[in-house]
Parts: C-alpha cells; sequence; structure tokens
C-alpha cells in the first residue's frame, strides 16, 4: 500500500489503479528541504543553482536559482520561454520594469535579453525556474559570446557532483 493509500481519512475513498505506461518516463519526486549544500552548485560569485530536472528529450530543466548581495547572471537571451516563481528573496532584471518577491510568477517569452540581479530590498533571492530551452549569452550589442543547454548544464553538474562526492548517478537520478 502506497503512502497516501495509508493516511487515516481516506479508506472510504477508492485509489485507481491505472499503471504507468510502459514507454513513460519513471516519476520523479523528492524532498528539497532535506538537500545538503554540496547540492548547489555555483555559476558564477554569489549565485547557485540547485537543478531539479534535466529533461534531455525536450531540452529543457527545472532548477532553483539562488543568489546574493551582488550577485548576478550575466546578459543573455532566452530562444524558448522561462517561466519563474520566486520562492524568497527580491529580484528583478535590469531591464525590467518590477520586483520579484516571494510569491510572485514571471514568464519569461521567447526573445526576450535581460540581466539578472538580486534587489537590495532583501539582498538574496531564491527562484524556482522552468527553462523551456538554452541560454545565449550575447554582448552589449546582442552578439552571441556563448551559450548553455541542458548537455552542457548536466556536463557542468556532473563535474560538480564528481567532485564532491555525490557522484555521477546524483545527476543521472534526476534527468529524464
Ligand atoms: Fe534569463
Amino acid at each position: 500500500m502506497n503512502e497516501m493509500a495509508k493516511l487515516s481519512g481516506f479508506e472510504h475513498l477508492e485509489h485507481i489503479d491505472i499503471p504507468l505506461p510502459k514507454e513513460a518516463a519513471t516519476e520523479l519526486f523528492f524532498q528539497t528541504d532535506e538537500d545538503d549544500e554540496r547540492m548547489w552548485m555555483p555559476i558564477g560569485d554569489n549565485v547557485w543553482i540547485r537543478p531539479l530536472l534535466f529533461n534531455v528529450v525536450q531540452g529543457t530543466w527545472c532548477n532553483i536559482v539562488k543568489a546574493k548581495g551582488a550577485g548576478l547572471v550575466g546578459r543573455h537571451r532566452h530562444p524558448a520561454p522561462v517561466l519563474g516563481f520566486t520562492l524568497e528573496g527580491t529580484w528583478g532584471y535590469l531591464e525590467g520594469d518590477w520586483i520579484g518577491r516571494a510569491g510572485s510568477f514571471v514568464y519569461e517569452p521567447a526573445g526576450e535579453t535581460h540581466t539578472l540581479v538580486v534587489h537590495p530590498d532583501e539582498g538574496y533571492m531564491k527562484v524556482l525556474f522552468h527553462n523551456m530551452g538554452p541560454i545565449l549569452y550575447v554582448d552589449e550589442k546582442g552578439e552571441q559570446t556563448g551559450y548553455e543547454d541542458v548537455f552542457t548544464r548536466i556536463e557542468m553538474y556532473k563535474k560538480h557532483c564528481e567532485s564532491n562526492g555525490l557522484g555521477e548517478a546524483f545527476v543521472d537520478n534526476i534527468c529524464r
């Protein structure tokens, strides 16, 4: 019997037992409040990410980004949309006209170029991002200077996890 079916108060409800199609990817569930610091990978000064899911079929990924003080993510363009939900702190884009606060949601359309900064109100931020595609780093004229996609992220995170003892398997476990 699974954990939910064992809950008292639900005994009168019949749970459906439809198996996952055999072609489907496996489900992924974990608690991030049991995280240890090694799971956070630095991606710049005062900026860390905690990858949650790498989707190698769609080329997308989901991660929590945290930053403090002068932490920033350099100017970049998104050729595919990004969804963001603020968990803690205050942040925004140098190019934007809003301040992200706990509970705020943002949809960044394909084609947007911006520079992420921590807003001094709280001096730190923790935001859940779902990147629907790669990140293109650009110069002040918008010319591409570099990129990151799901595969460069996986490679980077594997190196990080190998070096701190979590191991490559920790990363493989969150790939679908
Ligand atoms: Fe961005």
